[in-house]
């Protein structure tokens, strides 16, 4: 059996790991040992007076979770699930969790239905989202009915424009509700900026939009300060920021804490400036089953071999194991998917030139767009250090 590949040395490493552990199927690597040093990085890049909080959605492995939290010395998790809301709960009961999108009122309902009491004590520890009057009267109903207290954090637009109360004038009468509903208590605020990183950098136009979204929050935190008292207001957490924009923050110190989870793990769509020090750390490494020559396209006999005579990157055909993921492959470098043939999840098609020497059995790698969704489709993750599989994390589970 050939072994002819033409990976670097660093994907070379990879391809040995998943040999020797027998992973002959698609798996989702996660680096370790690059994985702590994005950790460490990411913590120095903190400004002292405020905390990291942790995005679970795009880091979803319990163990990834703990370990990350440790490393950083954090307990704060944002929450995006109802499922992996009631998972970490249960299974992490030390853990601060802030939701990070506004939840129907029902998924809120079945947090609760579903929590076996532990440990983790939903009114300290636990802080719901809320975007709107209506919803905020949805929670007042529910806290009030199942005698709960419910934590209510509101979700500011500081100019996403993904929801979130705008006028600082709503935040003030919401304010109000709350006050008078004694089954609520506010918490604070969560403003989302990641536009910021899309808008253009000519002309000083980025700039100008942080500085409108610094502006905008603390519009609203003018609100807070005129209506709480001081202990009161020393007590809020007033949440900003994501991977594309955390590192903007050095020099702001009205809000209390940064969220990050992707920059850790830099999937492709994190190639950003602000995250240059940062090293990929998650790869998709899957099996060659076929190779052959250029692709024969079902029924147009003769033109994948037409189209290799005009692009040399078509001269090799290769299926692999799986397929179809959001991320593109990265090694061997020149890959490429074929419009003409399409895509599959089960057996996806590679084309190549002839400079890429796989042969079936071989490995290829591909680097995900985005953690959130990816990591949850291989089963437990490969976890790597100095080279080896060394474990197996299982990921955040969908439960029921
Ligand atoms: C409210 C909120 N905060 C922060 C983040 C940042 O997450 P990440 O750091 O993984 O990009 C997100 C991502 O969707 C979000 O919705």
């Amino acid at each position: 059996m050939t072994q002819v590949t033409s990976h670097d040395a660093y994907f070379t490493q990879l391809s040995d790991a998943l040999r020797t552990a027998n992973l002959f199927r698609p798996t989702m690597l996660l680096d370790l040992d690059r994985l702590d040093r994005n950790i460490d990085r990411v913590a120095a890049s903190i400004p002292e007076a405020l905390d990291l909080r942790v995005v679970a959605k795009s880091l979803p492995s319990p163990q990834l979770l703990d370990h990350v939290t440790a490393r950083a010395q954090t307990n704060r998790l944002m929450v995006f699930h109802q499922p992996f809301l009631n998972q970490l709960a249960a299974t992490q009961p030390d853990k601060d969790l802030l939701i990070g999108k506004p939840f129907p009122v029902g998924a809120a309902a079945r947090f609760y239905d579903h929590h076996i009491a532990n440990q983790f004590d939903p009114s300290k520890q636990l802080q719901w989202l809320v975007d709107t009057p209506a919803r905020l009267h949805d929670y007042a109903a529910l806290a009030t009915q199942r005698e709960l207290q419910m934590n209510i954090t509101i979700e500011i637009d500081v100019g996403l424009h993904r929801g979130g109360v705008s006028d600082p004038a709503q935040t003030a009468a919401m304010l109000d509700v709350i006050a008078a509903t004694p089954n609520l208590t506010f918490t604070g605020l969560m403003g989302y900026d990641a536009h910021v990183a899309k808008v253009p950098t000519a002309f000083g136009m980025q700039k100008r939009e942080f500085t409108s979204v610094l502006d905008r929050y603390q519009a609203h935190l003018s609100v807070l300060q005129n209506k709480l008292t001081p202990d009161e207001y020393a007590a809020l957490t007033l949440n900003a920021a994501g991977s594309p924009t955390f590192r903007r923050y050095q020099d702001i110190d009205f809000v209390t804490e940064l969220a990050a989870g992707s920059a850790l793990v830099k999937p492709l769509d994190f190639d950003l400036p602000d995250l240059a020090d940062l090293e990929p750390a998650i790869f998709i490494g899957t099996p060659v089953l076929k190779a052959s020559g250029p692709t024969q396209i079902p029924a147009l006999n003769g033109l994948g071999n037409l189209w290799a005579k005009f692009d040399r990157n078509r001269a090799r055909t290769f299926f692999i194991y799986g397929g179809y993921w959001k991320a593109h492959p990265v090694s061997p470098t020149g890959l490429s998917n074929n419009s003409l043939y399409g895509r599959s999840t089960n057996q996806e098609v590679l084309n190549g030139s002839t400079d890429v020497q796989l042969a079936p059995e071989d490995f290829v790698f591909l680097r995900p767009t985005q953690s959130e969704f990816v990591m949850l489709q291989f089963g437990d993750l490969a976890i790597v250090r100095g080279g080896q599989v060394v474990d197996y994390w299982p990921t955040l589970a969908q439960g029921s």
